[in-house]
């Protein structure tokens, strides 16, 4: 059985919904799924799963946010080569390009990108909801 885990951050819970479904998705194809925030998380845990969804929404001028995803995602960033790992987040006002340059940096450190990276305008409809189980699929 694969393990996945779903890493997250989220402020006012549209990404956790998000990570839910993700999570959801993963489970009904027959992962062992584990969830995170990203605090729980470290470099180190890396290494126990087959493959990491991480989700962030899009926070500072479409950063990820600074405090406690970019730190804890920058230090996985040395284990993501030839990891099985994939994106999601949701986001306001912008047009989704923090997740344009997040997913470029993934595919720099030589990700294996099992999907694309899901995003969605505030609160997940029931569109986005299904692209999240999709996502999770993907990775199990
Ligand atoms: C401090 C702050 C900065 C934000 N910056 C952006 C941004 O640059 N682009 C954007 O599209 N949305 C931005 N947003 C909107 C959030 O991405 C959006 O509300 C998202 O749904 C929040 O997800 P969450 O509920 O998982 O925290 C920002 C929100 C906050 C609070």
């Amino acid at each position: 059985m694969s393990k996945v885990a779903v890493v997250y951050w989220s402020g006012t819970g549209n990404t956790e919904m998000m990570a839910q479904k993700v999570a959801e998705g993963a489970k009904e194809a027959g992962a062992e799924v584990s969830v995170f925030t990203a605090t729980e998380f470290n470099s180190q845990m890396m290494d126990d799963y087959d493959a990491v969804a991480f989700g962030c929404p899009s926070m500072g001028a479409e950063e990820l946010e600074e405090d406690e995803f970019e730190p804890m995602f920058s230090s996985c960033e040395s284990k993501l080569s030839g990891k099985k790992i994939a994106l999601f987040g949701s986001y306001g006002w912008g047009d989704g390009e923090w997740m344009d340059t997040w997913t470029q940096t993934c595919k720099d450190d030589g990700a294996n990108l099992a999907c694309d990276s899901v995003i969605c305008n505030e609160e997940p409809d029931e569109e986005a909801q299904e692209s999240c189980m999709n996502l999770g699929r993907a990775l199990a």
